[in-house]
């Protein structure tokens, strides 16, 4: 027994000293950087130090519509501390080089909008989001991190974290959809595999964490609208995954373009400073969006150089594009309107930055233009781009087996988005080469093998309406226009349906129809596609959805109509041999939605974890007066949160909670067997939610506080283990105490957020 705890002291005294020296070696890290930021702040000029702040465009993409000139000449003098969207290791160099002229030779850092991949490009967020995979995600991340870095930058634009409930909000495509629990998750793996702990490595990138804030709450979906929104549902629902990719570590946050409660976010020195610095404790710096300052103008806050003060003292540190920072900062200083600590901390933060990705040690250090021949869209990161891509998919619908297909016969494959490579990589893949991705056509003639026949007709265009198809095809992501009067397409492709034994209808949206700039009030299938998916399911032959989306869809008719639906949302370079891979079986679907499809556009925002109201539906049937529902539809979504198919099926048997009590301190485990009672092997994702039934504030009517993938053999079984504790249960209250209130709990388990068992239990304080 003595040996025993004498053993623990040694333990812990040597794992305090483990402590105490790492703590030491981190200050010690600290107070070097600190003495060299110090000596350099004190040599530069105030014009230096505001040209830290201004971050311009190298001029290879463009997200608005004013664009950054005589950017070489502006290095020169020290005017610009940042660039983003300029590529290659050579172009790079030889800007740094220009940077490396300047007076006090401060390297400029580089940034790009690296969002899902660099050149192997994966799905995108919503998409990857849909694989519950952390792992998967993470080294996602990391490929991205890797290929960016080999390319000179050393600054991605992303995680895009923002929780998005509007489907008409095209962005919903750029982030982890609806949930909060799910997206502080993926918000930190991201951030872990951006930055792999260590910015001063040559192939990590600094993380962007954006937008700073609750930009997905843009009111009636619309792209840059105003947020109005109450500190309840703010502190519990839409900022815990800013926080979380922050604690996670990372460097930096983009403000959002929105207003929030009347202060648009890049002026609003609430959120800026008492909630991201005092509240939250975050060292890193805070750069605006594509011409946030500017636009502050029309926000209604002043002109030019008010809006510049006010970005600034609000702790905007860096200015993207509208350079009022460059142009009046040093008027407003002049004047008073500004302080020159003001000026200081915002440029430690920038010079801080630059520090930790090792920029004063070597300017160069991502500019290795042999990293940029091995390291970038190498056989392993497109073979894993594949894989990523079967994982995203989600079966929706898939009646008498129509799928998976066979390798015999004729597949007719028909549709808009049927011939595009363009369209493939998905929205925000400015790096990608458009060209590269296989078409669906050529993905599927790849996989299936010789013996199956693959014919094609285009069968309609994207949109009838020609302009709006233009708009819709923006950034090079086009798709040719047949001209020929409606009928007679879908005729067409009518005729080269007949010839087959089944049809691949690929439909929905194209891939610039959801991202930036890309809202819709109609967020279903587009007219004249249905049409032809209608004429299609004429001829009698089994057809099979491939749905191309970006955000939720309302797909009601299609639900009831079409045998076979599997959302493939935008994949990425790889994502029509993935579709392959699922289409023939090969893979088995396991993809979960994690934004909840609503049967019609009248119920968005639709989200599974809304408050009960004081007269809820309940079990009550639809319609009954005086109860909170509509009178044209039911509300229900068409497909749930969580809602996915498989090859195979999946029971959820022996639900049970350890106890029917929790206490602090104490842990609650809850067990389910899962069987696979399929054919095939398949992975299921699990998921647990708990709902608070009495609170000092209203509470969700679900949570989600938990999940696991599980891969099984047919026949299988295992018991899928949870464990809940009483910080799984804590809120921010009416004080915004972040507390777990005792009292009445139900937990949830099951394969979507509708279809789950349930058990109840206390916690006792
Ligand atoms: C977008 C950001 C992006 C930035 C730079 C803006 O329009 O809102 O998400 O990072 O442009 O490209």
């Amino acid at each position: 027994m003595k040996k025993i705890s004498c053993l623990f002291l040694l333990a812990a005294l040597l794992s305090n000293s483990i402590f105490a020296q790492q703590k030491k070696t981190v200050n010690l890290a600290q107070q070097k950087m600190d003495t060299f930021i110090n000596s350099l702040l004190s040599k530069m000029t105030v014009d230096e130090k505001i040209g830290q702040l201004n971050l311009v465009t190298g001029g290879e993409a463009t997200t608005g519509a004013t664009v950054s000139t005589d950017v070489e000449a502006k290095i020169a003098k020290g005017n610009v501390g940042g660039i983003f969207s300029m590529t290659t290791p050579e172009k790079i160099r030889r800007t740094q080089e220009i940077a490396m002229k300047s007076r006090l030779k401060i390297p400029l850092i580089f940034g790009q909008d690296v969002i899902h991949g660099y050149k192997t490009t994966f799905p995108i967020p919503l998409a990857l989001a849909a694989s519950w995979d952390l792992l998967l995600i993470e080294k996602t991340a990391r490929v991205a991190a890797i290929e960016a870095s080999a390319d000179g930058l050393n600054w991605t634009f992303s995680p895009m974290v923002d929780i998005a409930r509007d489907a008409r909000w095209g962005r919903i495509a750029e982030g982890s959809g609806e949930d909060t629990y799910l997206g502080s998750q993926i918000a930190k793996v991201m951030v872990r595999g951006y930055q792999e702990n260590d910015l001063s490595k040559n192939n990590t990138l600094m993380a962007c964490v954006k937008h700073f804030a609750l930009y997905g709450a843009a009111e009636a979906g619309r792209d840059y609208n105003t947020t109005d929104m109450s500190l309840d549902r703010m502190y519990n629902e839409y900022l815990p995954p800013y926080k979380a990719a922050l604690d996670a570590g990372a460097g930096s946050i983009m403000v959002s373009f929105n207003d929030i409660n009347g202060v648009p976010a890049t002026a609003n020195k609430w959120l800026l400073t008492d909630v991201l610095r005092k509240q939250w404790g975050f060292k890193g710096f805070v750069a605006s969006d594509y011409t946030g300052v500017v636009e502050l103008v029309n926000h209604g806050l002043g002109d030019l150089k008010t809006v510049s003060a006010l970005s600034l003292k609000a702790g905007t540190d860096m200015d993207m594009v509208s350079e009022g920072y460059l142009l009046t900062l040093k008027q407003s200083l002049k004047e008073g309107k500004v302080t020159i600590v003001q000026i200081n901390n915002a440029c430690r933060l920038i010079l801080e930055a630059k520090y930790k990705l090792g920029l004063f040690e070597d300017p160069f250090r991502y500019c290795s233009e042999e990293r940029a021949k091995t390291e970038i869209l190498t056989p392993a990161n497109i073979q894993f781009a594949r894989e990523a891509a079967t994982k995203t998919f989600v079966l929706l619908k898939n009646d008498n087996q129509t799928l998976p297909l066979k390798r015999t016969g004729t597949i007719a494959v028909i549709g808009p988005l049927a011939n595009t490579s363009t369209n493939m990589p998905g929205t925000w893949s400015v790096n990608a080469d458009l060209a590269k991705a296989p078409t669906l056509l050529q993905g599927l003639t790849e996989v299936a093998g010789k013996d199956v026949k693959i014919l094609h007709a285009l069968g309609s265009n994207l949109i009838a309406d020609a302009n709006q198809q233009t708009w819709a095809t923006a950034h090079g992501r086009d798709i040719p226009r047949d001209n020929r009067p409606e009928e007679e397409i879908i005729a067409e492709a009518v005729k080269t349906a007949s010839k087959a034994d089944v049809v691949v209808a690929a439909l929905g949206e194209a891939s610039e129809m959801s991202g930036e700039s890309s809202s819709r009030t109609d967020i279903g299938i587009p007219e004249t596609q249905k049409k032809l998916l209608a004429a299609l399911l004429k001829t009698g032959k089994p057809v099979v959805l491939v749905l191309f989306a970006g955000r939720p869809m309302t797909l009601k008719w299609e639900s009831e109509n079409v045998p076979a639906i599997l959302n493939v949302w935008f994949g990425g370079i790889e994502a029509t041999r993935a579709i392959g891979d699922v289409l023939f079986g090969d893979v088995n679907p396991s993809g979960k939605l994690t934004v909840t499809f609503p049967q019609n556009i009248g119920q968005v925002p639709l989200y599974y974890s809304h408050k009960n109201t004081g007269r809820p539906l309940g079990d009550k049937p639809w319609f009954t007066r005086f109860q909170s529902n509509y009178l044209d539809v039911s509300n229900e979504p068409l497909y749930p949160f969580g809602f996915g198919l498989s090859y195979t099926t999946f029971d959820y048997s022996n639900f049970k909670l350890s106890s029917n009590t929790l206490k602090p301190g104490q842990k609650l485990i809850a067990n389910v067997t899962l069987t696979n009672t399929g054919k095939v092997a398949g992975e299921e994702i699990v998921q647990l939610y708990t709902r608070d039934l009495v609170g000092t504030s209203t509470r969700p009517v679900k949570e989600l506080k938990g999940f696991q993938k599980i891969k099984l053999q047919p026949g299988e079984s295992k018991v899928v283990t949870f464990s809940l504790t009483e910080e799984d249960l804590k809120f921010f209250n009416s004080d915004l105490k972040f507390v777990a209130e005792s009292g009445d709990f139900k937990v949830f388990v099951g394969p979507n957020v509708r279809d789950v068992k349930e058990a109840d239990f206390k916690l006792v304080k």
